[in-house]
């Protein structure tokens, strides 16, 4: 059986760069987790087209795509894109993530997160990572305060998602803020 190579892991989890081959996998747990995807995404199903040139985008400098997969099985339990990457003075990229229905809730999600964020300030140089979140999206927030994010601020109007402008939460990392959290909590 060939071993997955894996950019980085931890005890349950690892993460690695979403790749074509991930297709039939990816739009079953999309397809699995419409319900729970419906207020916070653009929950349509992913099309073979759609998800091409989803790859295409993030083989741009401003985008990176990961999965987060099973140490044991190697199944998908989340994505994470780093998008809108911005280099030079900023060195800052935007997160989108989801889990899927049949393993929310277990902290693969919080495990494979973090992984990204220490990927992103390690390999990638970035100095900052924001996430816009929903004000009632309360299992978002949990995630990111779970990883040391702090709100910044409040943006009305800011995504248009399902019909709607909806307003959304900033909440932000930098580098030294996860740096001082890892410390604090003692890896
Ligand atoms: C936001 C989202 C990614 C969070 O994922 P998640 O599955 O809740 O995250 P985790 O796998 O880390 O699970 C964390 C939850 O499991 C619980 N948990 C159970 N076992 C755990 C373990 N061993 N370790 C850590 N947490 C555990 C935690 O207490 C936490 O519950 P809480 O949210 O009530 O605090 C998910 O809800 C989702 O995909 N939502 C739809 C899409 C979305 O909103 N995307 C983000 C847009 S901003």
């Amino acid at each position: 059986m060939a071993t997955t190579r894996y950019l980085l892991q931890g005890p349950r989890v690892a993460i690695r760069h979403v790749c074509r081959q991930d297709y039939a996998e990816l739009s079953a747990l999309h397809e699995e987790s419409a319900e729970m995807h419906r207020r916070w995404l653009d929950a349509r199903a992913i099309t073979l087209e759609a998800f091409e040139s989803s790859l295409a985008r993030l083989e741009q400098p401003t985008h990176e795509g990961f999965v987060i997969c099973l140490l044991d099985t190697s199944a998908i339990v989340g994505g994470v894109n780093v998008n809108n990457i911005v280099r030079g003075a900023l060195q800052s990229g935007t997160l989108g993530y989801t889990s899927y229905a049949s393993t929310t809730g277990r902290g693969y999600m919080t495990e494979g997160l973090g992984l990204v964020i220490q990927f992103a300030f390690d390999q990638l140089e970035l100095h900052r990572l924001e996430a816009n979140i929903q004000p009632d999206n309360a299992s978002s927030l949990n995630l990111v305060k779970r990883l040391g994010f702090k709100r910044e601020g409040y943006s009305a109007a800011f995504q248009f998602i399902n019909d709607e402008w909806r307003d959304h939460e900033r909440w932000a990392l930098t580098a030294e803020t996860a740096q001082a959290s890892n410390h604090r909590i003692g890896n």
